[in-house]
């Protein structure tokens, strides 16, 4: 057998099943969303990727940080034989993980993304050919199964992106991830955490505009799959802070009166001039917060471990 195999859980029909459903709801109900999870097509990805170089969008290096100087504490607490990796992206930070891990057997990352699966296997076990690698292209808010491989495990959800869920599907992914995890297993979360409003805020609306093409792309992916006829232009880039809720709110803005035809789905959707549709939600946590969200859904935060300026969050959290 390779050392690297890919797995796609998610039949590609399923997938555009599942982005017919999202823009059906989500442009006939008011008020107008659509889930960020649709923004990462290859080129999506690629504008993902550099925004964690742009300098307003600090949560990736405060991440990083921490995984350079803390990936052998927790490679000590759980001495993981197989590493589960759910959003793996480009796998970039993962490879301080990788390699604090002197025991590990196999690397399983999952994501949506068949582009960056692949990029990023296919370059790992070029690297690393002790290592199996067993990518999965799934969607990991729909529930995973998970190949065979050997205890203890180490799941991994790193960049924030658990912000990217709605409070009750953050309820609902984290009881899904314990039933993933046996008495042994360990969850390692990344958390992007509550902060000055104005850093928050350039974070997602930075001056080389690469957060605004990256938020207009899913115009871009409703086009190509679905046969609409967004005009990328028409619309604005919000990223607006919600105090109440604590998470930023990415939307697109129409500039204008305007109607959208979607073929795919024989519909047509006014906007309003001015009208938001919201593309993103990225909630920042509290220690507590993520303490009492993990416990109810069965796991125990153990360790807790911040950069030196106290941007970001890892927490590593045992099965109760
Ligand atoms: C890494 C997916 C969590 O919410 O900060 C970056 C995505 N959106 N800029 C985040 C994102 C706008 C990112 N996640």
């Amino acid at each position: 057998m390779s050392p690297f195999q890919i797995t796609r859980t998610l039949p590609e029909d399923a997938m555009a099943a599942a982005l017919r459903a999202d823009v059906l709801t989500g442009l006939t109900f008011l008020p107008k969303a659509l889930p960020p999870k649709w923004f990462y097509d290859a080129l999506g990805s690629e504008l993902f990727e550099r925004i964690t170089e742009l300098p307003e969008y600090y949560p990736t290096r405060a991440e990083r940080e921490i995984l350079v100087t803390r990936a052998g504490e927790i490679a000590g607490a759980l001495p993981a034989r197989t590493l589960i990796e759910l959003g793996s992206g480009s796998s970039e930070k993962t490879r301080y993980l990788l390699d604090a891990l002197s025991g590990l057997h196999s690397y399983v990352p999952v994501d949506v993304s068949d582009s960056a699966l692949t990029q990023a296997g296919q370059a790992l076990v070029a690297e690393r050919p002790d290592l199996n690698v067993h990518a999965l292209i799934a969607d990991f808010t729909a529930g995973l199964t998970l190949p065979d491989a050997p205890g203890p495990r180490l799941l991994a959800f790193l960049g924030g992106t658990i912000g990217n869920l709605l409070p009750e599907e953050r309820a609902e992914f984290l009881a899904g991830v314990r039933t993933l995890l046996s008495p042994g297993d360990a969850l390692l979360l990344g958390t992007d955490l509550v902060k000055d409003e104005k850093v928050l805020v350039r974070a997602y609306d930075d001056a080389a505009g690469v957060t605004a093409a990256f938020n207009k792309n899913v115009l871009a992916v409703v086009n190509r799959e679905l046969g609409a006829d967004f005009d990328p232009g028409a619309f604005e880039h919000v990223a607006l802070w919600n105090a109440e809720q604590e998470w930023i709110e990415m939307r697109l803005r129409s500039r204008a009166a305007q109607t959208v035809k979607i073929a795919a789905l024989g519909l047509a959707v006014d906007f309003a001039a001015g009208e938001e549709l919201r593309t993103e939600v990225s909630a920042k946590f509290r220690k507590e917060g993520v303490r009492t969200e993990l416990d109810a859904a069965g796991l125990e935060l153990s360790r807790w471990w911040t950069d030196a300026e106290g941007r970001f969050a890892l927490s590593l959290s045992t099965v109760r």
